[in-house]
């Protein structure tokens, strides 16, 4: 990853391959923003006015001052000047790296915007963020076309000495959650014969710096009474596990929260087996596992103040011969049966038996991630995940925390109308319920096994699989769920 600092270096001092400046499509702000750089190398005044560069968001022109320390300045506009949020400046960044690409800099230097009202700590960290997220690339399966990113360092210049300790705390936040998603990423868009239970366990442990890890295999899975997890995993050779991971900061009185990610590393579908079409993207159904991997990481290097429990039942759903079939009745882990009306909706039936192990640690909170139903990516589409659970005021601080990460959640209502359509006449409960409201029974689903703690369900389908590539996400796994998580805990004391 690129390495980043914080320093106050005056503009004729700045040595980089790339000099980056952040200006406000807006003609007087635009012409102070470049005030110093123009007294330093007036060409630079006279090659932005004979340009059509107007400060658009995402807009970038590249330049070669005369008389600079450095050869290439790149203008990177931020859009209007209102509310300078920290996404427009993940946005510029993402683009000066896109513009920059070719021509193969080792190092950047992102000059502070002024003006923004922004705190220097969230500028730094914004800016990080952009740099980071779209430098990313899964390319290591690439033998001949493969374009590594040149970067190596990067830092942010700040106009006053005095904010350069706050710059590296927005820093250090950056590249401890960026390494996190990107993490999440790779554990994605890796296919499913590199990641599969057994093999997802083990990179868990890899990854695990200042946590510990516990893996049960079939065995303890089955002695433990976790049907759902064993039932969905009869389909495939390859055995399921659960993965336990366990952070505790130092000092007393830490809210335990548990997150629970959906680990299903392949999703055929099983019987009730999917299109042909797209159905490769279903080894990213792990997604929730890898939010939660992640997050675990850089909640231990951020050393957040929190007992942090990460549970991920992990398993493949295919159709070998002693699959699930339709009509199967489970009993899961609290004693609850359900009947398996359709197994493609396998998601739910594994996370019932994680949210029934979340009980035993008491925790303030649980929250469960997961790549749940395509119904929640109709309804929401893909920049926002699908929230719902019993305990309103953590889901008012996740909506916040959403927002100011641009991971956004948007609150979906578990009316209790609905439930009647997952009522089963063989089982307490079916795990389909038609084709309205699928977010919502799904939800509904997970509802009946939570134990007696606070909960919130994101489904996350359609924010962590994309199709098309973002301003700082690539196409495929987005890793998303990490930098909305380390958010909302980093704010666990306004509860
Ligand atoms: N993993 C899928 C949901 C999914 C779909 C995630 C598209 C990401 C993109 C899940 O296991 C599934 O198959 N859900 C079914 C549920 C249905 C059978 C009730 C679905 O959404 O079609
Ligand atoms: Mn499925
Ligand atoms: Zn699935």
């Amino acid at each position: 990853m690129i390495s980043f600092s914080a320093v106050s270096t005056p503009l004729k001092g700045i040595r980089a391959d790339v000099v980056a400046m952040f200006v406000p499509q807006d003609v007087k702000m635009l012409k102070a923003a470049l005030a110093g750089i123009t007294k330093l190398s007036p060409d630079v005044a006279t090659a932005v006015a004979s340009s059509s560069f107007t400060g658009k968001l995402k807009e970038t022109l590249v330049l070669f001052p005369a008389k600079t320390s450095f050869r290439r300045l790149v203008l990177a506009g931020t859009g209007m000047p209102s509310g300078l949020a920290p996404e427009k400046l993940r946005r510029a960044a993402a683009a000066v790296v896109k513009t920059i690409a070719d021509l193969s800099p080792r190092s950047l230097a992102l000059v502070e915007p002024e003006g923004t009202g922004m705190p220097v700590e969230s500028i730094a960290n914004a800016l990080a963020e952009g740099v980071l997220l779209s430098s990313y690339r899964f390319d290591k399966y690439l033998t001949v076309e493969k374009k590594p990113s040149t970067l190596r360092t990067a830092s942010v210049v700040c106009a006053q000495k005095s904010s350069v300790a706050d710059a590296k705390r927005g820093l250090l936040l950056a590249d401890a959650t960026c390494a996190g998603t990107i993490l999440a990423r790779d554990l994605a868009n890796a296919p499913a014969n590199e990641i599969y239970p057994e093999s997802l366990a083990s990179r868990t442990r890899r990854a695990a710096k200042g946590f510990s890890v516990k893996v049960l295999d079939e065995r303890r899975i089955q002695s433990l009474g976790m049907g759902g997890l064993i039932g969905v995993s009869l389909g495939s050779n390859r055995p399921p596990r659960f993965i336990i991971m366990e952070y505790r900061s130092r000092g007393g009185d830490l809210p335990t929260v548990v997150l629970v990610g959906k680990g299903v590393t392949f999703d055929s579908g099983g019987v009730s087996i999917k299109p042909a079409a797209g159905m490769s993207e279903m080894k990213m159904d792990m997604s929730g596992a890898a939010a939660v991997i992640g997050t675990m990481t850089a909640a231990a290097r951020l050393g957040i103040r929190v007992h942090l429990v990460g549970l991920v039942p992990a398993t493949e759903n295919m159709l070998g011969g002693s699959a699930m079939k339709p009509g199967d009745i489970i009993t899961h882990m609290n004693g609850k049966t359900s009947e398996v009306d359709n197994t493609d909706a396998e998601g739910r039936l594994i996370l019932a038996d994680a949210l029934t192990y979340a009980d035993r640690y008491k925790p303030d909170l649980v929250i469960d991630l997961a790549t749940l139903t395509g119904a929640c990516v109709v309804a929401l589409g893909n920049v926002a995940s699908g929230m719902m659970g019993n305990t309103q005021k953590h889901m008012d601080r996740l909506k916040e925390a959403g927002e100011r990460t641009h991971e956004r959640v948007w609150q979906l209502p578990l009316f209790e109308e609905y439930e009647q359509q997952i009522k089963s006449d063989v089982a307490d409960v079916k795990n389909v319920g038609g084709r309205w409201a699928g977010a919502i029974t799904a939800g509904l689903f997970l509802k009946k096994f939570i134990g007696k703690y606070n909960w919130i369900h994101i489904d996350i389908a359609g924010p962590a699989i994309l199709e098309e590539e973002r301003e700082y996400i690539p196409k495929g796994g987005s890793g998303v769920g990490v930098r909305l998580l380390i958010d909302f805990l980093n704010h666990w004391k306004e509860n």
